[in-house]
């Protein structure tokens, strides 16, 4: 697991963490994901993996907060990006990117060779946040989303080799560095 620069820390989802899990899912998406979801991902689904983020201190009243989440299903040598969020008050400060970096290092691990994903046609800044990490448009899947009946964009990172883990590394130097500074 990456270990990222304090105050932030990441680890596997446990049980626990579903009630801020869950907050910060339904601060995230126009459809929150259906009860009980979470809970079979983590009892049931062998696939699945979840990771948090959070931060050492106190925030509204909680100690050691949940900032957000990911996860993904291994399927064959594929990932698959189940979900990736993080709270509306800690955007834009580098840790959805964190979130991101932190599930493609993983995804060496299993060992995974690609990753693919679906995001909502609206949605540009995951898209920015996956083209940063070189993920390409592949195709479109109509009306996917029922809530909205918005198409989906099918990105996908085909090569998880030696040469990308090289760019991780580089992007991760960056990253933490502008984590430090701003801490
Ligand atoms: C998508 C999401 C996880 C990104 O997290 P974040 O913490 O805000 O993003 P970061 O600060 O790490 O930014 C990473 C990259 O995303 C893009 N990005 C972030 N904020 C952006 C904005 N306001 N406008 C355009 N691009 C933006 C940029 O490419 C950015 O890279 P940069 O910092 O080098 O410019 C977050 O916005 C979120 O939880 N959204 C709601 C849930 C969601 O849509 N999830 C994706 C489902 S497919």
């Amino acid at each position: 697991m990456l270990i990222p620069p304090e105050p932030y820390w990441l680890r596997p989802m446990v049980l626990p963490d579903l009630p801020e899990v869950r907050e910060i899912d339904r601060l995230s998406f126009p459809t929150p994901a259906r009860p009980g979801l979470f809970e079979h991902e983590l009892e049931q689904n062998n696939i699945a993996h979840y990771l948090v983020l959070g931060m050492l201190g106190e925030m509204n009243g909680r100690s050691h907060p949940l900032i957000g989440f990911t996860g993904f299903w291994l399927i064959a040598d594929e990932i698959h990006v189940s979900t990736i969020a993080t709270h509306p008050q800690w955007r834009g400060h580098g840790l959805g990117e964190l979130l991101l970096l932190a599930l493609l290092r993983e995804s060496y691990d299993h060992p995974a060779t690609m990753v693919t994903l679906e995001v909502r046609r609206s949605n540009t800044v995951a898209q920015g946040l996956y083209r940063k990490y070189q993920f390409e448009e592949v195709g479109t899947r109509p009306r996917y989303y029922r809530d909205t009946g918005e198409d989906a964009l099918l990105m996908t990172m085909p090569s998880l080799n030696a040469r990308y883990f090289q760019f991780l590394e580089g992007q991760q130097a960056d990253l933490f560095q502008r984590l430090r500074s701003e801490a």
